[in-house]
């Protein structure tokens, strides 16, 4: 069934304007007084999913705005159009697809269907094959053009075809087994060079993954990897041997030289940042293991049945879209910050970089008008605690107001417990200085306790305080289980999900990369053509030809 474009309709815009009124009233509020006034606050703005856990307390709200909040999401309609993604319907409506990443991780027994086909039979067809070549692999079976058993991967691919499938091996560490998987996106060279030094072509894998096939960086990376081998001796014939391909386009990919039956597909309804799920998954698949793989799918399902079936205010990834909304469209934030205090999930930021920035990096609504209000925000983060060492420093008393999801797992899978407890410390520490910050009188206590001078005093005191009330949202998890990372991932999906929704976009489609790409492929006709000077045919501004012909004339 197709989602017709539709408007935000006046009861939503009345709510909006309750919420600027709302907002108003409780902007200086104070964290530390609505935490002293109510014993209970932290546990009344705490979600516990079966041991993932979410203390959302230390946000700038009264119970009041988060009625007013959920009422703005039941007014966007977020009941209908979460079961329209969940069902197939057709959210994607520039491109007219739907979106159902879901489905890639629903059980074998599910029946999910598209213009009234069951999806699913297909899906768990591509997870069998996934599964039987990381088998082979992992038994030695697949063998390279001298005989060699295949040990090491290339995996090319960029965006979602490169961010999923490495972040999520590096996620998993601990998780990893022998095979020695290696991940190529940039068409900058150093990229690939670097790369193939580590690798022997005679055992190397190379993985193709690209949903369109036409992706430029990833085709000429191919094309190097498959020189490469050439140079090694492999003839022609061989490279089917080395190669496999993950795309939608399947005519490209066997055009491209790889064979039939090494071309593991997936669907235009699959979006590329949300597609880790797939057989864009097979590096990550190779790397863990296929069982740890499918726990990484069962937890993105529980996730699903989750935000499926609670009730909004229960609704963990409901809850994180509203807190955002809050601080984007009333406090005026332009940034979220992501602080996962897990060296394995320091590649977390860059993923929801993709997730959440292609997703909600507009400003059309549905109905082709410009949005209302503000939309997506910068996502950017870093891993703790080394953060606290370089840009946390704004966060505490710079100006703008940013908030944060501090992620934690309870469990290392290291044995200093001590080590543990410190990060942990350091991270239940930052959410409360951000939360408590520094009055100038207790500054000033402070400099007194240590002897100062009472002029030393007046001129130290002001530099010391800080602002404090900065939001933050904690995450817990009982540990970095191929399960729980699956809820994480699946968590942030929904969440993006349920803010498009308020912003009435779509979530779906990424037009916004199509202008740079065409220009390149100009200018790299022009950087390559007879006359690097021959700008006179491109009606290039004076900036772009000067750049052209300093970079092809170097001085
Ligand atoms: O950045 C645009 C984009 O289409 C992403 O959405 C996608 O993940 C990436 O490029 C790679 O696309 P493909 O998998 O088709 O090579």
């Amino acid at each position: 069934m197709t989602v017709t474009a539709h408007s935000i309709t006046p009861e939503f815009k009345a709510q909006w304007q309750t919420l600027q009124l709302h907002f108003e009233q409780v902007k200086s509020q104070s964290m530390r007084d609505l935490f002293a006034n109510d014993a209970s606050r932290s546990a009344r703005f705490s979600l516990d999913v079966d041991g993932f856990f979410l203390d959302y307390s230390k946000n700038i709200i009264t119970q009041e705005t988060l009625d007013h909040l959920l009422k703005l999401a039941e007014l966007a309609g977020l009941d209908k159009k979460r079961n329209a993604l969940l069902t197939g319907e057709t959210v994607n409506i520039t491109e007219q697809r739907c979106a159902l990443h879901t489905a890639l991780r629903a059980p074998q027994s599910a029946s999910i269907t598209i213009d009234g086909k069951n999806v699913v039979p297909e899906i768990q067809q591509t997870l069998a094959k996934m599964k039987q070549l990381v088998e082979q692999l992992e038994a030695g079976k697949v063998l390279g053009f001298t005989g060699k058993p295949i040990k090491q991967v290339l995996s090319l691919g960029i965006g979602g075809s490169y961010l999923g499938p490495k972040i999520m091996s590096q996620a998993l560490k601990h998780y990893q087994n022998e095979m020695d998987v290696h991940f190529v996106a940039n068409i900058d060279g150093h990229h690939i060079h670097q790369v193939l030094d580590k690798l022997d072509p005679e055992q190397t894998l190379v993985i193709t993954s690209s949903k369109s096939f036409s992706t430029q960086e990833t085709l000429q990376n191919s094309l190097v990897a498959k020189q490469w081998l050439r140079d090694a001796g492999a003839s022609q014939d061989d490279i089917g041997k080395h190669f496999v391909a993950v795309s939608s386009n399947i005519d490209a990919a066997v055009q491209f030289g790889i064979k039939q039956e090494n071309i593991f597909p997936m669907w235009d309804w699959v979006g590329g940042r949300y597609s880790v799920w797939s057989a864009i998954g097979l590096p990550l698949a190779i790397a863990i293991g296929f069982e740890n793989f499918s726990q990484m799918l069962a937890g993105g399902n529980a996730m699903d049945d989750h935000f499926a079936t609670a009730p909004l205010s229960q609704n963990m990834p409901v809850i994180m879209a509203l807190m955002g909304v809050w601080y984007i469209n009333f406090f005026g934030a332009q940034s979220h910050l992501l602080l996962p205090y897990h060296h394995d999930l320091r590649g977390f930021p860059a993923y929801i970089q993709q997730l959440d920035m292609e997703s909600n990096g507009k400003t059309v609504q549905q109905d082709g008008n410009d949005t209302f209000a503000e939309t997506g925000p910068i996502i950017w983060g870093g891993e703790g605690t080394n953060g606290q060492h370089a840009f946390h420093q704004l966060m505490h008393q710079g100006s703008p107001l940013i908030p944060s999801d501090f992620i934690l797992a309870i469990e290392p899978t290291h044995s200093s417990q001590d080590l543990h407890n410190a990060l942990a410390s350091n991270c239940f520490a930052q959410s409360q200085a951000l939360m408590m910050g520094k009055t100038l009188a207790e500054a000033k206590s402070e400099l007194s306790e240590k002897g100062l001078d009472s002029s030393e005093i007046e001129r130290l005191a002001p530099h010391k305080v800080m602002q404090g009330n900065k939001p933050s949202n904690t995450l817990l998890m009982n540990a970095l289980t191929p399960y729980n990372l699956g809820r994480l991932i699946a968590l942030y999906e929904h969440k993006v999900f349920c803010q498009g929704v308020i912003w009435n976009i779509n979530s779906f489609d990424q037009w916004g990369v199509e202008l740079g790409k065409t220009m390149s492929t100009d200018i790299l006709n022009t950087i390559e053509g007879a006359d690097n000077t021959d700008t006179a045919n491109h009606q290039y501004d004076s900036s772009t030809t000067q750049l052209i012909k300093r970079f092809s004339s170097p001085s």
